[in-house]
């Protein structure tokens, strides 16, 4: 029986458990949103360390047996370190740099991340490794994560936001834009709406949290975990408020028992 803690700093990693969950719906979920500390993109390293070091010991103490940092800021300050202290497999986010560079046909890739992921040394070395022979263009995706914590997915303030953000990455000649923050795809259908309205409407986005779910499956197939629990099901705890938490999580419900086509 194995159960599965999932942290982020808010609401965002449940973009990626809504991937995981699909792949292992008999699975035991435990959920953390750190919304009290929430964003962690503008925080140093060594204060998203502090909060992992803790909702690390928490997930653990209510059993957790593997852990998906489903963060992409809390994954380039801390996985190092939680994988150094905790005798647990870790899962990280990463930006999907690799794929963008693969398929981009302009040759320009447009990274929307925070702050805090952009200047991470993991980041960097990723764009070493696969970013030769493309133009990356990043920007922070600024209030987007205030937004989602907010509840706020569509309308004219978020497609403001929206547009100031990504419509630089567009103007560079990207056609393929890379969601580096795991918030951000809950804001999916404004960045399309936006870059449609704008003339781009054949950007292409990478979400990499399918990527992540698959790597879960491997890691529990490879440590002998089983992915079945007697008890499957969702657990969510959180170090602030749950309204945001609770509505975001009602919303992925529903579009994955949603009948096909609607
Ligand atoms: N969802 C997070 C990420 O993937 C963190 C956003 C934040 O708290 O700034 O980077």
């Amino acid at each position: 029986m194995a159960v599965i803690g999932i942290m982020d700093s808010g609401s965002g990693g449940l973009s990626v458990f809504r991937e995981i969950r699909r792949l292992l719906p008999r699975s035991r979920f435990l959920y953390f949103s750190d919304n009290a500390f929430c964003p962690y993109g503008d925080k140093t390293a060594d204060f998203i360390r502090q909060r992992c070091d803790v909702i690390t010991r928490e997930l653990l103490g209510k059993g957790a047996e593997v852990i998906v940092v489903a963060c992409n800021t809390a994954t380039a300050a801390a996985i190092a370190s939680l994988r150094e202290t905790f005798p647990v497999p870790f899962i990280g986010m990463e930006p999907a740099v690799k794929p963008a560079a693969l398929g981009t046909k302009s040759g320009v890739i447009g990274v929307l991340a925070t702050a805090g992921t952009l200047k991470a040394s993991k980041y960097l070395i990723t764009k070493g490794l696969y970013g030769s022979g493309v133009r990356i263009v990043e920007h922070v995706g600024s209030g987007f994560v205030e937004l989602v914590e907010n509840g706020i997915l569509e309308g004219p303030e978020a497609e403001k936001r929206c547009a100031q953000s990504l419509l630089p990455l567009l103007e560079a000649g990207a056609d393929t834009v890379v969601l580096g923050c795991t918030h951000y795809p809950f804001l999916l259908g404004t960045l399309q709406k936006v870059a449609a309205a704008q003339g781009y409407p054949d950007v292409r986005f990478i979400d990499p949290a399918p990527a992540v779910a698959r790597r879960l499956v491997t890691v529990l197939q490879e440590t002998g975990l089983p992915a079945e629990d007697a008890h499957p099901g969702t657990e969510l705890l959180s170090s602030g408020p749950e309204d945001t938490l609770r509505s975001l999580y009602e919303l992925i419900n529903k579009e994955d028992t949603a009948p096909e086509g609607l």
